[in-house]
């Protein structure tokens, strides 16, 4: 099932990266640095409840530092699914926007509840945040 309504925040955080105070500062990445921003705060929203950014954290879920770039299922020490565990691929854009799209569809039998954010712009943010604590 496909839903179309926009995520309030992401919709505020959108028209605020397109005002003209944005899109006039003309330091090299202030674009970039927005985006992480929004994707930081919509993280805070939809996923810190379950996952910590620094690994020395605990959390429910796996902690996030890192994971772009990193196998799935391969943080050490975290009890994973037998799915996720043997899953066998590695975090790129791709796979996390699938992941956040439908996760228990793109690896079924994952522990981690349904959490489905469809609209782009929200996984666009978040990939970006997620990117900027994988060093
Ligand atoms: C209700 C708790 C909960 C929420 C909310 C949640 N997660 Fe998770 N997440 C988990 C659990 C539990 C796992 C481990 C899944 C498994 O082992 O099958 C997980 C696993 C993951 C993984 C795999 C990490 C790895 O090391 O392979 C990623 C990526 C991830 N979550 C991203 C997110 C993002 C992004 C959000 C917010 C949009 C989010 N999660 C929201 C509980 C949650």
């Amino acid at each position: 099932m496909l839903r179309f309504i926009a995520h309030p925040l992401a919709v505020a955080l959108t028209i605020l990266s397109l005002s003209p105070v944005a899109a006039t500062a003309d330091e090299a990445g202030s674009f970039g640095q927005i985006k992480i921003g929004a994707g930081k705060a919509l993280f805070e929203a939809e996923c810190r409840r379950c996952h910590a950014t620094d690994a020395s954290d605990p959390s429910y879920g796996p902690p996030l530092e890192g994971v772009f770039g990193r196998r799935a299922g391969t943080f050490a020490g975290y009890p994973y699914s037998e799915a996720l565990k043997t899953a066998g691929f590695v975090w790129t854009a791709g796979a996390l926007k699938a992941w956040m799209a439908d996760n228990d569809g793109f690896v079924p039998g994952t522990k981690m509840r349904h959490v489905g954010i469809e609209d782009a712009t929200v996984q666009d943010f978040i990939l970006e945040y997620l990117k900027s604590i994988s060093g």
